[in-house]
């Protein structure tokens, strides 16, 4: 058997939503993408919803409205993907990383307050796998210290923290539509914030500055005319990207299940095994499951991360690895960031493995993937 480590849950319903903007013949930013801004903004309860072209835009853009400047200092968990710490670059500020805790692979939120100093102007709790960080505790430091909370959900949607959608928590947060999240525009992104002014200046960010889009002018009398107010980006999406997006989005619960479910059955097969140690859902918090992320429990095995990787290739099953953490990478050793400032990421590090999970996938293959897992680990018990 072959499985993939992801596979899209698409059918009839985005392609016929997607040919109905390709014979309309507004390809671009239109009608769609408001009413996908629209249904996004419904689902989660938040007051407003930026649509853009990627996760990474909607931090660039969250980060610009906060206010952050050269020589700032923005904290996030030192294991993250590079668009996080990426779109803090794009402003010659410093990303300041934190060791995460080993049991949920989320910011160690009891590290952050060492690492504040009086640059420090934001911190980017990351939900990592889709488990929410804790944003109590984080809104506090945030509080004390006047930090701008820009919530990095590319993993998160839906997510729930205490009672709350993910979305509606923070100052902005960030979503991701690339081809593997929970729902996908193929690429594509999210802002959602209860700040109407941040929201605006958004709209106007993401297509170069301009009073108007296209759309906007379609209608217009003047519809020749707009100004430019201000350096922007291109980041806006398109209504071809709306399209699958707004059918995505009623699929979401139904998706959403899927990935429990899955997730369910992987827990009650691997909790009694000690060759891995599965990753704890803290209370009052419901993950997405984008990632089904364990850890191997080496002191009780003889095989290392990346072999039992290829034992699973070898079964036909693509297993990866998330993340690995960005002081590794050859370009952040040479800003100064060091190994050794991070035990609790390199402890995960050498011991994670996400398995396979999408919606869609069946029993048989998630069994599949279980008896792999478990013959692996009797295989190479210690
Ligand atoms: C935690 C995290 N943040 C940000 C991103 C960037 O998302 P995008 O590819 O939509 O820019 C990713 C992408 O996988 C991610 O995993």
């Amino acid at each position: 058997m072959k499985i993939p480590f992801h596979k899209p849950y698409i059918d009839d319903a985005e392609i016929n939503s997607m040919s109905g903007s390709v014979r309309n013949g507004w390809l671009t930013m239109g009608k769609k993408t408001y009413e996908f801004e629209n249904d996004f903004k419904s689902f989660i309860g938040a007051s407003d919803a930026v649509a853009v072209n990627s996760c990474t835009a909607a931090l660039h853009l969250a980060l610009k409205c906060s206010g952050i400047k050269e020589g700032d200092e923005v904290l996030m968990p030192a294991t993250t993907h590079s668009s996080t710490s990426e779109a803090v670059m794009y402003f010659k500020a410093k990303p300041v990383f934190i060791d995460i805790e080993r049991d949920t692979h989320l910011i160690d939120v009891e590290k952050i307050e060492q690492k504040i100093t009086r640059n420090t102007k934001a911190v980017i709790p990351v939900h990592f796998s889709g488990q929410p960080a804790d944003m109590d505790r984080i809104i506090d430091i945030a509080r004390k210290y006047d930090l701008s909370i820009i919530e990095d959900a590319a993993h998160a949607f839906p997510a729930m923290y205490k009672g709350r959608f993910v979305g509606t928590i923070g100052d902005a947060t960030c979503f991701s539509f690339y081809a593997t999240k929970t729902i996908t525009t193929g690429e594509g992104g999210m802002i959602s914030t209860e700040n109407r002014e941040w929201a605006e200046r958004m709209r106007l960010l993401r297509l170069h500055g301009v009073s108007r889009d296209a759309w906007e002018r379609e209608t217009a009398e003047n519809f020749w005319e707009y100004d430019v107010v201000e350096l922007g980006f291109k980041y806006n999406t398109t209504d071809l990207a709306s399209a699958i997006g707004l059918e995505q989005l009623k699929k979401a619960d139904a998706m959403h299940k899927m990935r429990s479910a899955i997730a369910a059955h992987y827990n009650d097969a691997f909790r009694q095994c000690e060759g891995i140690l599965l990753y704890i859902i803290r209370d009052e918090r419901e993950t997405a499951w984008h990632l089904y992320p364990l850890r191997l429990n080496l002191e009780r095995l003889t095989i290392d991360r990346n072999a039992f990787i290829l034992e699973l290739k070898k079964l036909g099953i693509t297993a990866s690895v998330h993340f690995i953490p960005l002081y590794r990478f050859t370009f952040y050793k040479k800003l100064g960031y060091y190994i050794g400032d991070y035990p609790e990421s390199e402890w995960v590090f050498s011991r994670v493995i996400s398995l396979p999970i999408f919606p869609g996938m069946t029993s048989e293959e998630t069994n599949y993937v279980i008896g792999a897992v478990l013959d692996i680990v009797k295989k190479f018990k210690r």
